[in-house]
């Protein structure tokens, strides 16, 4: 089978990265990870992958004076990897138009929000000062515009009335945990597809569902 080459980007602890290092050990998953690349030195996630046996980079984004030299240094550690999707995993730096158009359509983020509610910074904050009932959230192709970009799949988790960013943050984390390896499946597989916008197929109904919490 004809995996795809998959380069992660980290900025922290990483633990979306270890879920699909885990998902990619399973028989049949259509990807292989063949770099992580941290723009944080002290990346926890960093020593966790190099433990792991993955091959890793550093692109120091402070070592760098413009934006675009970060951007031409990353983009040179992802194709000498010869990378093919590119997952961001809490990489927490924005990206110029320029970058995103040279990956467009072969770069994934993941966002704890069920986009296009609560773009930026404290998602989960934002959801409890939104009185909402239910969180979530969201894999989708990134472009230039922040936190937008065709969806390629949800995660929906109930909001409790005693709920702190924190507590809702954990619950939240633990559906990203399922819904990434997912995700990353269907583009890499080909089973979900870029269509006018929009991601289609692959998105059966029953499928959709397993991806509540708790399960419906
Ligand atoms: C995750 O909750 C991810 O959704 C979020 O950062 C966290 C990273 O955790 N990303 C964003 O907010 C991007 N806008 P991790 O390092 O343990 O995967």
């Amino acid at each position: 089978m004809d995996r795809k080459r998959v380069g992660i980007l980290i900025s922290g602890r990483g633990s979306n990265m270890m879920s699909l290092f885990e998902a990619v050990r399973r028989p049949g998953y259509p990807a292989e990870i063949v770099t992580v690349i941290s723009n944080r030195p002290d990346a926890a996630g960093l020593a966790w992958a190099a433990g792991h046996g993955l091959a890793t980079a550093v692109v120091d984004h402070q070592a760098f004076a413009a934006r675009e030299d970060f951007e031409s240094a990353l983009h040179s550690a992802l194709t000498a990897a010869r990378v093919e999707l590119v997952c961001c995993a809490g990489f927490m730096r924005l990206m110029t138009a320029g970058f995103v158009r040279r990956w467009q359509g072969r770069m994934l983020n993941i966002h704890p929000s069920l986009l296009p509610a609560f773009k930026g910074l404290d998602a989960q904050g934002q959801a409890l000062a939104a009185g909402v009932k239910i969180a979530g959230c969201t894999v989708h192709f990134v472009v230039p515009e922040m936190d937008s970009g065709p969806i390629v799949a949800q995660a929906a988790v109930p909001v409790a009335d005693d709920d702190t960013p924190e507590t809702l943050s954990a619950r939240i984390l633990t559906a990203e945990h399922k819904l990434y390896p997912h995700a990353l499946a269907l583009i890499a597989s080909g089973a979900a597809r870029l269509d006018g916008g929009h991601v289609v197929g692959g998105h059966p109904v029953n499928q959709q569902a397993q991806l509540f919490s708790p399960a419906l």
